[in-house]
């Protein structure tokens, strides 16, 4: 079976959250199965050099009226061709979705030539199956029913929130029939909404974890396509993600000072003095909690500020690693200083990111809503215990009560209380170092590698066929 798997984001070429993680593993996962023949395809960004590409095929895509060049380059590397669609519009600017904040007002037309670039690479390379990920990649599934295309699609939800809305001028300006323009169609409070193309046109839907998959048919984590989504449910289903346990693991990271696994825990200790020693924060004996988040709405970080006085009044350090919003940047720093006990480091950072998961005892996961989170399975990896709110995919994969896989704290009301009752729970449960240990222990035996879910994945691949 021939699949091309298409995604904004794959690691290592561009990341901006979980998705660039899950596109690389799920797909390198895949590709290893017997029987399926599967190469995938991302835009071209600036910041991808063209030099260590193979240049591949040139091509044209007609949209609105309009003819766009496109030039695919192509690299082969851990088993898997990548292609790399290179346009003008999507490839000369400096970020991937947008700069300071602010989304490029030309995002309609610049996924639009990466979704019709999709299309004719799918052509070319003659393929049975097209699995596309998020609102980048969504209006692929309408262009290959439009031309009758004897293309499967999937498509895969990882955040409903984002939608890929523009004003009603990108029907024009990308060739979309009007007749598409309906409440069961495109249209989302009169403006043109790129994830219902997915939803609304593709074979198969799937979403990153099982309850996440009956959440967003609700309005409370519906976006406001809750209905849509219920409308489309047949096709919908939920299956967890996984994490490359390769990439993640203590034992042979090189991106973390002492390497360790569950039989060297005092290995991992002399990672969390390391780690202190390079911050504002003393005292490694405290209990460690870190945070390793988007700054976002969606992560909790409200619980986290409000509660911030009565968590640092204990004896802990809490450090936070984030880039977002630039209001939560503002309130995380303004508290830099003022608690000796906390840290906010702003800023994406790979190797940092590494050496705090592996210097972690605790990691705080309190979302408001989470499609499946990817910092639990890596913080358990790397022996810190997640505190989560019990959501999405943390209440999937995250067990306070007896488990075999995955153990750590959970809450449930999105509220200042419970999320304090958890910390307390925490705090106990680091005091009895026996039992802390045997989740520890337990934890990083756990098998969270694509394993299973690519299994499911292909499952769905070989139904549409
Ligand atoms: P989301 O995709 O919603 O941001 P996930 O938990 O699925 O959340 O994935 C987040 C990924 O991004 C993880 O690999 C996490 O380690 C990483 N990450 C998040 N923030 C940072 C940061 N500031 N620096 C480095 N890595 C980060
Ligand atoms: C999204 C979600 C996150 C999920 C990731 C990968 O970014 O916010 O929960 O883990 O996609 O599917």
């Amino acid at each position: 079976m021939k699949v091309l798997f298409a995604s904004s984001e794959i690691f290592p070429h561009a990341k901006s959250g979980g998705l660039s993680d899950v596109s690389s593993a799920l797909s390198e996962t895949l590709a290893a199965e017997e029987g399926v023949e599967l190469s995938r395809v991302m835009p071209r960004y600036s910041f991808i050099e063209k030099k260590k590409l193979k240049p591949f095929k040139r091509a044209e895509v007609f949209l609105g009226g309009t003819c766009h060049e496109v030039n695919f380059y192509k690299l082969e590397k851990s088993g898997v061709v990548t292609y790399f669609v290179d346009a003008p519009l999507l490839s000369e600017t400096l970020g991937m979705y947008g700069e300071a904040g602010e989304d490029y007002s030309n995002n309609d037309l610049r996924f639009g030539i990466f979704a019709a670039a999709i299309v004719e690479l799918a052509r070319l390379l003659d393929v049975s199956l097209l699995h596309l990920n998020d609102w980048q990649c969504a209006l692929a599934a309408l262009f290959i029913k439009e031309r009758e295309l004897d293309i499967k699609t999937l498509f895969t939800i990882h955040n409903l929130a984002y939608q890929g809305v523009f004003e009603v001028g990108a029907l024009s300006r990308l060739g979309i029939d009007s007749k598409h323009f309906h409440s069961d169609g495109l249209e989302f409070y009169g403006k043109v909404n790129f994830l219902k193309a997915g939803i609304g046109w593709c074979d198969a839907l799937t979403s990153v974890s099982p309850s996440y998959a009956q959440e967003i048919q609700t309005p409370e984590y519906g976006c406001g396509l809750d209905g849509f989504v219920r409308l489309h449910a047949k096709k919908l289903t939920g299956i967890l993600n996984g994490i490359d346990q390769n990439h993640f693991n203590p034992k042979k990271d090189k991106l973390i000072p002492f390497r360790y696994d569950a039989n060297n825990l005092d290995a991992k200790h002399q990672n969390k003095t390391a780690f202190l020693k390079a911050t504002p924060l003393k005292d490694p004996r405290k209990p460690l909690f870190v945070m390793i988040s988007r700054l976002a709405e969606q992560k909790g970080l409200d619980l986290v500020l409000e509660s911030l006085e009565s968590l640092l009044a204990e004896k802990i350090n809490l450090y936070v690693v984030g880039e977002g919003s630039a209001s939560y940047k503002e309130r995380l720093e303004a508290n830099n200083g003022k608690y000796e006990n906390f840290y906010f480091h702003n800023g994406y950072d790979e190797a940092l990111s590494h050496q705090a998961y592996a210097a972690a005892d605790f990691m705080l996961i309190p979302s408001r809503y989470e499609p499946c989170g990817l910092t639990q399975f890596i913080a358990m990896r790397y022996g810190a215990i997640p505190l989560v709110r019990s959501v999405g995919g943390l209440k999937d994969s995250v067990h306070e009560e007896e488990a075999l896989c995955g153990r750590g704290i959970v809450f449930e009301p999105y509220a200042k209380e419970a999320f304090l009752e958890a910390f307390a729970r925490a705090l106990a449960l680091k005091k009895n170092s026996k039992k802390y240990k045997a989740w520890q222990e337990q934890n990083m035996g756990c098998d969270f590698s694509f394993a299973q879910g690519a299994q499911e994945y292909l499952n769905l691949y070989k139904s549409l066929m």
